[in-house]
Parts: C-alpha cells; structure tokens; sequence
C-alpha cells in the first residue's frame, strides 16, 4: 500500500526534523539520545523517501550530507573580506609584547579579551542565505578558496538550516578537522590496507576536504567549529558573537573565555596547557582576541595579519626515556608495527610507556636501538612518538633492531611486498591475524555479530572453540555456557546473532572477508556489479577493472583472494554453514548497455511505474539516477504533473522524454 503525497512530505518533514534533534544533541551537546543505528535508520528512510519522490527533496536536506556525484574540479571563491592568517608567539612575553604594542597605538584604552582554542585543522568560510547553507569554501590563499560546498555538507556538525531568525546574507569562519577518535580509525584501516598513514589529523583532514568525490568525504566523518562572523553582524564583541553562532545553531566550543585583562588571558592559557590533551581535537594554542569590534578597526591589520589578535602556541612537550624493548605487533592483514617500550616517563600531561614507530623504514631512520636513551614528544597526536635518539648516551654494544625474519606471534616468515612499506607475516593461520580477522568479521559494518569482545573472542581462541572466524557457526550452546563469564544467556544471544548473520548483505559479507583493499564502499560497488559471491570469485582480472572505481591493484587482491584454496575452503565452510546473502539484482557488462555512463533524472508522477521500478530498470540499462538535474544529466524522464526540475531541465537544455521512453526501454 503507498501512502498518500500529503502523508509522505509529513513523514518527510518530520524525519529531517528528527535528524537535525539528533544531530543536535550527538554533535553539539554530546549527548544522543538515540544509537548510531536508529540514527542511521532515520537518515534511510528519509532517503527512501526522496529517491522516490525526489520533489520532497529540500536544499537543507540532511541527507545531502551522504555527498553527491564527483566534481570534475573545484570553483573558485573570493574571500570578501580575505582570510588573513595570525601572529604567532611562543612565550607569555610574547603575549605581554602584543599587548604592549596595542597599548602603544591607543594608549588610552585598555582593552578587552576573548582567549579561544586554536583548532589545528583546516579554515572554511561558510556563506548563508535566508539561513540555509549556500557556500562553503577552503581559505586557498587568502583572498581566492575552493568551493567545497559538497564535502561540507556531508559535515554532520554543520547545520545546513539556522534556528532563529539570522540575516538574509551571513559569512561565518571556521575549523574543520578530523576528530582524534576517526583519525585512529582511519590511520587502522589504512595500515590495514597496507597505505601510507596520515602523519596527522590535519593532513587527513585537508586531503578529506579537497576531494572530488563527496561521498568518500562523507565516510571520512569530519567535523567542524565556528569562531567568527566574518560579515552579517554588527551586534557586539566576539563574546556576544560567538554566543550569537551557537545560538543560530553553530558548533562553537565552549572553551572560550571573555578575559577583562591580560593576566586573565595567561590564566586562560594556563587553564588549557594540560587539559587540551583530553579534546579530541588537536589544538597547539590559543588564540587571543581584542573582544570589541570597533576597537578592532582602530588597531587595524597588516596585510598578512590583524593587529587585534595573535596565536599563542603550546611548545609540544618532550621527554626524555630508555628504551627497554622493542615490540613487534602483528595486525589483521599481517603487516608487522614496531613498538617501542618505555622507562615510563611524564610528558604532555600523561605517563609514556610506550611509543609506536609507524613501521620498520621510521624505526631504521631513526636507528632506534635497546637501551637508547630517546626524546619522545606527545604533540597534538594521541599516541606518543620517538623523535630521535640523544647518540652522545648511547650505550656501547647497543645493537641496531633487526627486523625478525620471523613472526614474532607464530614464527612463520615475513615478507614485503613490492611497492609497500609493510613487512607482513605470511602465516595465514597466524594466531594475531587469525584474533584481528575474526574482531573484523563480526563487526557492525560487516556481519555485525553482538556479543564478541575482543577478550571473548581471544577465550574462544584460547579455549580452542574456534581457529577461524568459519568456526564462530559451529559453536555449541552447551558448551559455551559453560565458559567462565558466559551462562547461557550469554550464549544464546550469541548464537542468535550469528544466525541472524547468515543472511546479511552480501557487501557486509564481502567488507567481513577481508580481502585486502576491499573496505566498505569498494564492497558495495563488487555487490552491486557482480551480484553474488559466485560471480565475483569468478571474475577475471579485466572484468574487475571494468568496474567503475576498481583499478588494477585491488583487482589482483580479489583475484588472489579467490584463488588462494584456503580462502576457497573457508568460502566453502560459510556456505556448508548457511551463511548466504540475498541475490542482488545485476546489471550485465555495463558498457553493453543502452545507458551506460549516462546520467538520469526520473521527476512527475509515472503511470506504469512505481519510482522504485522505474530507478531498478533505469540501472539496469546501466543509467546512474540521479536526485537532481544539472549540467552533467544527461536525460530527464518527466512523468504528469513534473515541475521544478522538468523547468530546470528546459533551462540547461538537457534532452526531456517521457514515460514512453522507459516502456520503449523495458524489456
Ligand atoms: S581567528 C583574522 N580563531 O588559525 C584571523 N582562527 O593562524 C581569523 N584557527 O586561519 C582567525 N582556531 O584557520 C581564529 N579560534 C580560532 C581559531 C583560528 C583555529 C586557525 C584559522 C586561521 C589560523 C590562523
């Protein structure tokens, strides 16, 4: 039964209503009051809804925020005013010279402060209009930035519509970055997929931000906070500003202070010096600001820089330890990370013990040797790191680290593969990959299976129920219920969960295999080209590399996947355990099709069609449809009663058809 237009565009209007509650209180309160999984449930349905009828969509949609078709390029935009950059100091002199040099240009005023956090990520100009984001751009040189409108959208703590009543033109600065936490994650997956590491939050975060794809930027999980009104207010100081953002809905964090005097100023610098390390943000100071905006216009700027505010920037704190041991930690795929343990020592607010080495060329750079005495910083990074060796303490006959030519969890060799700087075991049966790869397969974005920790996961392991993520279908009740900590609650919850397992999507099946360079997106575009586990195993290489986005790299991983015969039994005990995805619909050879590459946009009501039957065989015919026309559509489909986006089409002078076309296409 379909619901009736009226009812869906309530329904609609009150999922984005949810949204932005939700999205309110996780991203700006930090206080959700629904899980990630009911949010996403949220966000899905209203996606149903406007792919089905794409009239509802509005142009402060949230679900904008999952990211769009990819740019050939970025648009350029002028910074009116420019974005200018800040003096930086080092010292509390330095911030007593600044104010000394204010008081020297008006000596007649003491002036005000607001002291706020230096975001370390990457500056954004946002422009509203009528209260509902129009433009996002990167700071470029200043004066000429990139228009990222797209990415920004996919910013879950961006509001794309104001509460309140803003002014019709509104300019707001701002930081994006990446949050510590899915920098760690991003950084684990990539050392998965045996890539480079970001070094820091900020380079993932400015690497995020300029890509033309604007659904990998949505995966990316960015996040962003507001500091200023660059045009559009005239309602006080930075105080009354930044109280004014929030309230319009802005994420602005509350770590500011209004400071009447100087030495309030370096109490607030004081205040932050350790507890910034608890943020998850990375921040390396503060940045001061004369408060009142009249007093700013006096005291002017240099073409570079404001005269009424500068940076205050943290020295990253070092330390200085011995190494007593260097670690060798094996990960899902194998790849082998050197860790460096500590003489516990006191740096940046903290206690060190240990100290990663990212991978084996840093650790040989670095001729980290045991019983090297070793500077180790705690920067705006979560993990601590070694900066160097201090030589001249050194002690004699410290040898340099070799890497083992062995496993250090099961012995088996190692190796490197070409073109990458991991060393990996190559023991697949290894008891570290064997534990990392079965914590991957049943985690929500693969078979999501409840109920395995990483310590019940190891019990198993070491209770020797289980060798291979294959086994977790054999497990017998009774026996798991009699495990220490279990009761046999606990194991039918589990047993539950894996039979609920069986028939998860086959994209989840594929991201939980862990085929190497195949994460979650690259899984859905297999899914949906292939069809079925049978059809992927037995592609060849050319065909892989046929489908869009795949390249030769990924295209060999799979092939070596599928041939490996111990992934070939493993496949096969899935299947002997019931473990088998619903069929997904298929198109065949995609560049045999009648609309492939092409781009299409369905709009009006159709009288033979439903919406959902009309997109399945617009993709089968390998068109991509689209949710809203411009330049790149390449055909419109108008049903009765089309309206904006048929005119849109007339416009752009994109080629119109009607339902006719679709019934002349079927087959
Ligand atoms: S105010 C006219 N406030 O630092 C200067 N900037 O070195 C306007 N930044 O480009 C900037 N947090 O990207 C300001 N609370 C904050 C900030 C901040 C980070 C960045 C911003 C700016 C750079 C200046």
């Amino acid at each position: 039964m379909s619901e009736s237009p009226a009812a869906l565009r309530r329904r609609a209007a009150e999922l984005r209503r949810l949204i932005r509650h939700h999205e309110e209180l996780y991203y700006r309160r930090a206080a959700p009051e629904i899980s990630d999984r009911d949010f996403d449930r949220l966000v899905e349905e209203l996606q149903r809804i406007e792919a089905e009828h794409p009239e509802l969509v509005t142009p402060d949609s949230p679900t904008l925020r999952v990211g769009g078709e990819p740019l050939a390029g970025f648009a350029q935009v002028a910074h009116e005013p420019p974005m200018l950059s800040l003096d930086n100091g080092y010292s509390l002199d330095d911030v007593r010279d600044w104010a000394g040099r204010l008081e020297r240009l008006l000596p007649e005023v003491r002036p005000a402060f607001v002291a706020e956090l230096k975001i370390d990520g990457v500056s954004i100009s946002l422009r509203y209009e009528d209260g509902v984001l129009a433009q996002g751009a990167t700071r470029g040189n200043g004066r000429v930035g990139d228009d990222v409108t797209a990415n920004l959208r996919t910013i879950r703590a961006l509001p794309l519509r104001l509460l309140g009543k803003p002014p019709a033109r509104l300019l707001v600065r701002g930081e994006v970055y990446l949050p510590r936490s899915a920098f760690a994650r991003l950084n684990r997956e990539r050392e998965e997929a045996g890539e480079a590491l970001f070094v820091n939050p900020r380079n993932a975060t400015a690497g995020a931000i300029r890509m033309l794809d604007s659904r990998a930027v949505a995966a990316r999980r960015l996040s962003v906070l507001t500091y200023a009104i660059a045009d559009g207010w005239n309602g006080g100081g930075q105080k009354a500003m930044l109280e004014q953002l929030a309230a319009w809905g802005f994420p602005v964090h509350e770590g500011w202070r209004y400071c009447p005097d100087l030495p309030a100023v370096e109490a607030c610098i004081a205040e932050w010096r350790d507890s910034r390390r608890d943020l998850d943000f990375d921040t390396d100071g503060v940045v001061i600001k004369v408060d009142d905006l009249a007093l700013r216009e006096r005291y002017g700027a240099t073409a570079r820089s404001p005269r009424w505010a500068m940076a205050f920037k943290y020295a990253p704190e070092q330390g200085e330890t011995i190494v007593r041991d260097i670690l060798v930690q094996v990960g899902r795929s194998g790849v082998l990370t050197p860790v460096a343990v500590l003489e516990p020592v006191f740096v940046g607010g903290t206690t060190v013990q240990r100290a990663t080495l990212h991978n084996y060329e840093d650790l040989a750079r670095k001729d980290v040797r045991v019983g090297d005495t070793v500077r180790v910083e705690r920067g705006g990074d979560v993990i601590p790191k070694v900066v160097e060796v201090v030589l001249e303490r050194r002690p004699p006959g410290a040898a340099p680290f070799e890497l083992p030519a062995t496993c250090p969890r099961c012995g088996a060799p190692v190796e490197r593969l070409v073109g990458q700087v991991a060393w990996r075991c190559v023991n697949p049966a290894c008891p570290a990959v064997v534990a990392e790869s079965i914590r991957h397969f049943v985690g929500r974005n693969a078979m999501d299976i409840e109920g395995l920790g990483d310590e019940r996961i190891e019990q198993l392991l070491a209770e020797g129920l289980i060798r291979d993520y294959t086994d977790l279908y054999q497990l017998d009740r009774d026996r798991l219920a009699t495990l220490k900590g279990w009761g046999g609650k606990s194991a039918d919850n589990l047993l539950a969960s894996l039979a609920g397992s069986r028939h998860r999507d086959l994209h989840q099946l594929l991201f939980a295999l862990g085929i190497r360079h195949v994460g979650e997106r690259t899984a859905r575009l297999l899914a949906r080209h292939f069809g079925s586990l049978e059809a992927l195993a037995a592609a060849s290489e050319e065909e892989l590399t046929a489908v869009e986005e795949i390249g030769p790299i990924v295209a060999a991983s799979i092939r070596t996947f599928f041939a490996d015969p111990r992934q070939q039994a493993r496949l096969a005990a899935l299947a002997a355990a019931g473990v088998r995805p619903p069929a997904v619909p298929v198109a065949p050879r995609p560049e045999r099709l009648p609309l492939a590459g092409k781009t299409v946009v369905l709009t009006g009501r159709l009288a033979h069609f439903s919406r959902e039957e009309a997109r399945d065989l617009l993709e089968r015919l390998g068109a991509r449809v689209a949710a809203s026309v411009s330049k790149r559509t390449d055909l419109v489909i108008a049903g009765e009663d089309a309206g904006s986006k048929l005119d849109r089409a007339r416009e752009l002078g994109i080629p119109i058809a009607g339902e006719d076309e679709l019934t002349r296409l079927s087959p």
